[in-house]
């Protein structure tokens, strides 16, 4: 045996996790050293203590929840050419990146391949992938500028990714010099008893550790770095799923710049009081989301003097951070949360299981549970039929899904 199976093997079994390797004898050679590799990498005690989490019902009604203030983009008056002016000198200094999260899944979607591939039915048949890219070398002319563009994949959909940006010739970006790509990090899954899922390939069944993931990536991956030679101070990220994603914001950065702060994120304005969204509040004192599941009826429906929704103000995921908030966020480890997930997996007779109900746990962190760590943050609320038309389901579903992002699209640009 050689000295890194003995030292996996004695990992499984202080961690009761022996059965990942009761197929190791029929694999190959280099997935045999990538299943040991799996193992010395992942932080077992982490696992259990995940584990133990999932049945402990997570308990935040005593945090004390207020209102977060906000500024309407489109009430700003006189101040909006000043924030503006402010903003429009700093993108054109080239002081702004872009991030697209696309490691996502998209379960939802049910798209065969990376979300970002996905046509939303467009006359162009355009992928999401390049409406978005579409968008930023037209902001880009305007400050004559190319914004640097930052792409998180997950190790599922890294390599189809690339390949796809490489068959379109990176829609004119040039790689590692204005485009760049990195991979988000990932957690293995595990059934209801704690043991760790084996995968049809025979290695350790990993999923992408969510949004929140973004920030750990962006630094391990030397990304911060990257944008530090690049004389960046603020880094605009939001996912590759809003066709209206509006990234290049000199208003979001004139305030995020003249107001000090080291966040500054758009909100739109909840649809209804019980629209199923997460909403900016301040939890403790400090800036956070409240998802509509931990939010009572009565604060949903509570208004302020001018009859608007005290908690009212969407997360979008359309957030601006100054780099330094990036970097620091990147060493602090977010909380996971648990999903509880249909996974197909092999049994401990080597036999396939595909499960028609969810049988495992996959542990995401979100983004937003970094907000904690700053102490001042500005929200900007957005008009909803300018910037937000996520694609998140399947047609079947006729809420935030293809058919009602092209119509949303289709409006804002006039295309029909
Ligand atoms: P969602 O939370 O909507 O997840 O992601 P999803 O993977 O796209 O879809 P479902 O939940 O499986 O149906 C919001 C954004 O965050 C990115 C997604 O790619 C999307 O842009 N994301 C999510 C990541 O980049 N990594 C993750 O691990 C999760």
């Amino acid at each position: 045996m050689s000295s890194e199976l003995e030292e996996a093997s004695a990992i499984l079994k202080r961690f009761n996790q022996e059965h990942i390797l009761n197929g190791f004898e029929n694999l190959v050679e280099n997935k045999q050293k990538k299943l040991i590799e799996q193992i010395l990498d992942i932080d077992f005690a982490l696992i259990d203590s995940l584990y133990a989490n999932t049945k402990n019902d997570v308990n935040n009604c005593n945090d004390k929840i207020e209102p977060m203030e906000y500024l309407d983009k489109y009430k700003l008056n006189e101040k909006y050419k000043y924030y503006e002016n402010i903003g429009k000198e700093a993108i054109r200094n080239g002081k702004l990146a872009t991030v697209t999260m696309a490691g996502g899944q998209g379960t939802r979607l049910g798209h065969n391949g990376p979300k970002g591939t996905f046509d939303i039915g467009l006359n162009s048949h355009k992928s999401l992938f390049e409406l978005l890219s579409d968008y930023l070398k037209e902001e880009g002319k305007k400050y004559d500028v190319t914004i640097p563009w930052f792409i998180m994949t997950s190790k599922e959909n890294n390599e189809e990714t690339i390949r796809f940006f490489e068959k379109n010739k990176f829609f004119g970006y040039q790689k590692d010099k204005n485009i760049f790509f990195f991979i988000q990090g990932e957690l293995p899954m595990i059934d209801t008893e704690g043991k760790i899922l084996i995968g049809e390939d025979g290695l350790i069944k990993m999923a992408a550790d969510g949004h929140g993931g973004i920030y750990e990536s962006l630094v391990k991956s030397g990304m911060t770095e990257k944008m530090r030679q690049l004389d960046i101070d603020w880094v605009f990220i939001g996912g590759v799923d809003n066709c209206l994603v509006k990234m290049v914001d000199p208003v979001l950065m004139g305030i995020a710049i003249d107001k000090k702060v080291t966040v500054a994120c758009k909100s739109i304005v909840k649809a209804n009081p019980h629209e199923k969204v997460g909403v900016f509040c301040k939890r403790n004192g400090k800036p956070g989301v409240i998802e509509y599941s931990e939010i009572t009826d009565e604060m949903a429906e509570a208004v302020d003097e001018n009859g608007e929704l005290l908690y009212g103000e969407s997360h979008i995921l359309c957030n601006l951070f100054n780099i330094e908030a990036v970097e620091r966020m990147g060493v602090t480890p977010l909380p996971y949360h648990s999903a509880y997930k249909k996974a197909k997996f092999i049994d401990t007779d080597g036999n396939l299981v595909v499960p028609d109900s969810p049988n495992s746990y996959k542990f995401e962190a979100f983004l937003f549970d970094a907000f904690g760590e700053v102490d001042d943050m500005a929200i900007l609320r957005v008009k909803r039929e300018e910037e937000f038309a996520p694609v998140k389901n399947s047609d079947d579903a006729g809420v935030d899904c293809p058919c009602t992002a092209r119509k949303m699209y289709e409006e804002f640009y006039n295309l029909k």
